[in-house]
């Protein structure tokens, strides 16, 4: 990075910061929504109360703390951060809307970082519960991980998508506190099954697959967020850049290098001029569609893990520019309580289109804390978190 990088990146981390205090003296403990709306987040609505846990966004929250905890050192964070554990902690004891692969997301962040920095064992019981609780989403003869809702729903029975390739990092750290090895198994076979069909021959990747739930056959590619079953939802290519090569580190098959490296040659090679995707490959400048700044900032974080693993700082490269351009055309100003604007939760059901959200602020603060950080270690790889 140039002197004038590091300059922006400092800028850029003191922006994020303020939004940070300004929204724990808005939301404390509770939890905002998945997305802002026109800008600004709001308490997370839900039947419970609003602010309550409930969803798969609401870990995001404390890991952005934890991140400003580890930008700072200060001690305010920690605490601030630490207090989520509890509620987490309720949430999967309790069974309170548990039914999603997404425990990865929720517990590696919410309670792995605090136990593995102050060795909070209602935090270590609550990760290895939400891993037991993703072990039931395992179906046999396929072997791959359940994603979405009731097991015995016709509608989401034997299907798959693509963003588990980062929920399985919690199996690995439940396979290395506890040494049962169940944990790693069952990410291992979901993993290759993903590698061998959520892949497409053009590098390309559905956003969801299903598998025969009788049978174990692999049946059909779907999209449930990108533009039509065959084109490439960008996000989904992201979290295959960055859930491809979690997995790699997790098991040494370079088989999974190899798919994300795919992933993100595909991804870069459909950049268009300031390299932050359209919120699918197939559109690009002129098309008038909404950019996802989200998957570029999921994008800045599997290329570092990618340049790392291969050795090639080409990848390394191209992260920068991204964040470059997330920070100069992206990161939001003093009228928005998001970190960084112009994200897309789901474009054809009209929801958080053209927004901030929370992944894409939780994933930008990660790339800001690798450039301010070098050498800083994410908490989905081994080795981070205990
Ligand atoms: N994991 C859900 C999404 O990326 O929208």
């Amino acid at each position: 990075m140039t002197s004038r990088d590091v300059r922006s990146v400092r800028d850029a981390v003191t922006a994020a910061l303020r939004t940070i205090d300004t929204n724990l003296a808005e939301f404390g403990s509770l939890y905002p929504g998945d997305t802002t709306v026109e800008r600004r987040y709001r308490l997370r609505p839900s039947e419970l109360g609003a602010g309550a846990n409930v969803g798969w966004t609401t870990s995001f929250w404390p890991g952005m703390i934890w991140l400003a905890h580890e930008l700072t050192g200060d001690a305010r964070y920690e605490r601030q951060a630490a207090a989520h554990v509890a509620g987490f902690a309720e949430r999967i004891h309790g069974r309170v809307d548990v039914e999603t692969h997404d425990l990865g997301f929720l517990y590696t962040l919410s309670c792995v970082v605090p136990w593995s920095r102050t060795g909070d064992e209602v935090a270590r019981g609550a990760a290895l519960a939400a891993a037991d609780h993703l072990l039931t989403r395992v179906l046999e003869p396929a072997g791959i991980i359940q994603a979405w809702g009731d097991l015995q729903d016709p509608a989401q029975r034997g299907r798959t998508i693509i963003d588990s390739l980062m929920n399985t990092p919690l199996l690995f750290w439940a396979t290395r506190v506890t040494g049962d090895e169940r944990y790693a198994g069952a990410a291992r076979r979901h993993v290759l099954q993903l590698r061998d069909h959520i892949m497409r021959p053009d590098d390309t990747t559905f956003h969801t697959f299903y598998w025969d739930p009788a049978t174990g056959a692999p049946l059909r590619g779907e999209t449930e967020q990108g533009n039509a079953d065959d084109s490439c939802w960008a996000r989904g290519q992201a979290w295959g850049i960055y859930g491809f090569t979690l997995n790699h580190r997790h098991t040494g098959d370079p088989t999974l290098l190899a798919a994300a490296r795919r992933c993100a040659d595909r991804f870069l090679s459909h950049l268009p001029a300031d390299e932050v995707a359209y919120w699918d490959l197939i559109f690009g400048d002129g098309s008038g569609e909404e950019r996802d700044s989200s998957a570029a900032a999921i994008a800045v974080g599997g290329l570092h893990e990618l340049a790392a693993a291969l050795g090639e700082p080409s990848y390394a490269d191209a992260a920068d520019r991204i964040l470059a351009s997330l920070i100069a055309g992206y990161a939001a100003g003093d009228d928005s309580n998001a970190l960084l604007l112009h994200g897309v939760y789901d474009k054809p059901k009209g929801v958080g289109v053209d927004e901030g959200n929370l992944w894409g602020d939780y994933f930008y603060l990660e790339a800001l804390t690798r450039a301010a950080r070098p050498g800083w270690t994410a908490p989905w790889l081994p080795g981070a978190a205990g």
